[in-house]
């Protein structure tokens, strides 16, 4: 393949005008491209080489050179390999079926150039504040973010639209911070409200609505896995409305979001926890639970647990660490090792896979449950403790009721009918 002089230069243009970022420009061509015979994965590592790691890259090689010399694509191995016309010593390997681009090579050079830093993961990266771009139209940005949007607009020969009229802008808020619209009514009063602040106070009153914990709750629900009922085949109904109320009302008090994680994974071990401290902890009760009568106890528990350390992952750090339950995996930036030292935080429940959370206690205690303080209703209707377990998962003491929906027969419920369902989140005292 033959490139005219211009569209090198062009493209050298191009990558040197942005500052490099490793997880934006480099990382994915290496991943791509070398990872396969220099990632992580040691029994398909070639020539001991890594080019996953800073430290490892910069390391002597056999023959004395480096991989990467900060600064020096002369004695940088690395670029030597990717522009050799030496078939022999060229990377990645013609047999391997990749090739990089010129404008890789470009990136790779000017990367190496500016000292060939690595980054961790994304997640791990603490948010900086990023200095507000310069702007054309300097009149119209009223907040930091308008800069950031006006500037692209700018890049791309655009205008910004005209501002929307008022109704529109309040139906817009609306749909935002509470997923309504208006009413007639609200609207009317935005229309004829001509103070200056009016927008601001109709966010206000939109942030002071119930509706808007309702609305916000609804993604973290998702995330958390949320559900009215068990999953698996039979699916059958679960309690975990306190719960959920518990995240809505985290909105609309404005619970901090290092509180909100503390409650949602160790509220219970809290100082004298409240009620509501260990409702939170439901967050670990999400995951779909089997009332199948056949399973092997020992496996479903293990699933249980896993659901809870990849949850959790995702949710709180950000990435997914699902790959690295069974291998390493190059794009993992945690190793499987570390996957079950994360999962022995969670593997110490006392929980069986069947029977779903109740604890497990010996067959013959006639103890009543230890955090209950009381058996399950068959217990408590004789008098006497029964001889197997609690019923109930997490021991919550008196929760008011309020009307609520089940997911399968969309029928207002106010109190448990069902003699079979299990309560999970609730203890009746
Ligand atoms: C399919 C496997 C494979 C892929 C993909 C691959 N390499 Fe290699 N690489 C090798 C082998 C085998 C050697 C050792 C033989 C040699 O030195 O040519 C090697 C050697 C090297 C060396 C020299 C190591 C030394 O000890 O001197 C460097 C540097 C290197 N590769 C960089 C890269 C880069 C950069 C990429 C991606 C752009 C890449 N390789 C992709 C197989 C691979
Ligand atoms: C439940 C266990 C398990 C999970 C979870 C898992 N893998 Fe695997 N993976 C395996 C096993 C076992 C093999 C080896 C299969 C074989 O050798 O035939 C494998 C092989 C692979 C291979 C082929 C590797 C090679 O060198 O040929 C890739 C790629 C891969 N997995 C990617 C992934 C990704 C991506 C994820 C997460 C989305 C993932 N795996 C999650 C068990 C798992």
């Amino acid at each position: 393949m033959r490139f005219s002089p211009v569209i090198f230069i062009l493209l050298a243009a191009t990558v040197t005008a942005a500052p490099l970022s490793f997880n934006r420009d480099i990382r994915p061509i290496l991943s791509n491209n070398c990872y396969q015979c220099h990632g992580p994965d040691s029994a398909a590592r070639k020539a001991k080489l890594r080019l996953d790691r800073e430290a490892d890259s910069r390391a002597e090689l056999k023959g004395g050179a480096r991989a990467i010399v900060p600064g020096n694509l002369s004695e940088s191995e690395l670029i030597y390999r990717i522009t050799t016309d030496d078939t022999d010593e060229k990377m990645p390997p013609a047999d391997s079926h990749r090739q990089l681009t010129p404008k890789q090579i470009e990136t790779l050079k000017q990367w190496v150039k500016e000292g060939g830093k690595y980054e961790r993961h994304w997640s791990f990266i603490p948010p900086k504040a990023a200095p507000l771009p310069k702007v054309k139209l300097k009149t119209w940005p009223r907040n930091g973010i308008d800069h950031f949007i006006l500037t692209r607009l700018e890049a791309e020969g655009l205008k910004p639209s005209p501002e929307a009229n008022k109704a529109t802008l309040l139906r817009r808020a609306s749909f935002d911070l509470i997923g309504l619209p208006p009413t007639l009514a609200e609207l009317d009063a935005f229309l004829a409200d001509k103070s200056p602040k009016a927008f601001e106070k109709a966010v206000d009153r939109l942030l002071t609505s119930p509706r808007y914990g309702e609305h916000m709750a609804r993604y973290w629900l998702d995330a958390a896995r949320y559900a009215d009922t068990n999953g698996y085949q039979y699916d059958t109904h679960r309690n975990m409305w306190p719960w959920r109320d518990w995240v809505i009302n985290a909105y609309n008090r404005n619970l901090p979001f290092d509180q909100f994680t503390i409650e949602q994974l160790a509220g219970d071990l809290l100082p004298n926890a409240t009620l509501q401290q260990r409702v939170a902890t439901g967050f670990n009760r999400n995951h779909p639970i089997t009332i199948e009568g056949g399973i092997i106890d020992e496996e479903y528990r293990t699933e249980y647990v896993i659901d809870r350390v990849t949850t959790s992952a995702q949710v709180w750090l950000g990435m997914s660490f699902l790959c690295a339950r069974c291998h390493d995996h190059k794009f993992d930036p945690v190793s499987q090792k570390e996957f079950y030292q994360f999962t022995a935080f969670f593997n110490q429940v006392p929980e069986r896979g069947k029977q779903r959370f109740h604890t497990q206690r010996k067959s013959t205690s006639r103890q009543p449950c230890p955090i209950h303080q009381r058996t399950d209703r068959r217990g408590a209707k004789t008098g006497k403790p029964r001889k197997d377990h609690c019923p109930c998962s997490i021991a919550l003491g008196k929760i008011i009721f309020r009307q609520t929906h089940y997911a399968n027969v969309g029928q207002p419920q106010t109190k448990p009918n069902n003699r079979r369902h299990r309560h999970n989140i609730y203890s009746s005292t």
